[in-house]
């Protein structure tokens, strides 16, 4: 007798949780330096990659530039996994000062795999920074992005971010301020 396979649920959406990024576990390092790799893979033009982008030059922003901010700045990495545990999407936040002035929270890089964009999963990654802010006790959130970054500009106006400063004629400055708890 033929055997049934299970229907599959309609219209199950994927459930996506956010992990902070352990450094010392070269699988994930690796699955998430992959996925900063695929992200920016198409768009070395406008993103702040070099043009010799490669999934060596990803594992090493992740191993040396990440892991500084972490140890050097308080920053955080997160990792998003879908529910079979397959890191979707990366990034990295951390307390810097701006010209001098006072310390703010910077949201650094954020990564997600072409194929689990538009699913909400950056911004999962942003909510997780904010709440690393939070729990710095920093309410002043900026970052930077290129002029031509549609996504990640739609994504700002969704957020709430105001832009306030242009640094050259690609980039803009965008700020937040976190509300009281
Ligand atoms: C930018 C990026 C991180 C967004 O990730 P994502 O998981 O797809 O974003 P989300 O699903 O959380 O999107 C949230 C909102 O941002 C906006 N947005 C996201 N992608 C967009 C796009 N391609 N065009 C226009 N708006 C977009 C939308 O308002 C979206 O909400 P909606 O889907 O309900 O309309 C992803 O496109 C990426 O990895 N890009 C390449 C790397 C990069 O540019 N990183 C940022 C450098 S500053």
């Amino acid at each position: 007798m033929p055997m049934k396979r299970p229907l599959k649920p309609l219209g199950k959406k994927p459930v996506f949780t956010v992990h902070e990024l352990d450094f010392n576990d070269p699988r994930v390092v690796g699955q998430a330096a992959e996925v900063l790799f695929k992200a920016y893979e198409k768009k070395p033009d406008f993103s702040a990659v070099p043009a010799n982008w490669s999934p060596n030059a990803a594992l090493e922003r992740i191993n040396l530039h990440w892991l500084n901010a972490v140890n050097l700045q308080q920053g955080k990495a997160f990792v998003a996994k879908d529910n079979t545990g397959k890191i979707v999407g990366a990034a990295i936040g951390h307390l810097d000062k701006i010209g001098g002035g006072n310390t703010i929270y910077w949201l650094g890089g954020v990564a997600v795999h072409p194929s689990f964009q538009r699913r909400g999963v950056s911004t999962l990654l942003t909510q997780a920074r904010l709440g690393a802010a939070r729990e710095l006790g920093c309410k002043t959130i900026m970052t930077k992005v290129h002029k031509k970054n549609t996504a990640r500009l739609g994504q700002f106006k969704k957020e709430g971010f105001a832009r306030f400063q242009t640094v050259d004629e690609n980039f803009y400055l965008f700020r937040k301020e976190l509300e009281s708890p």
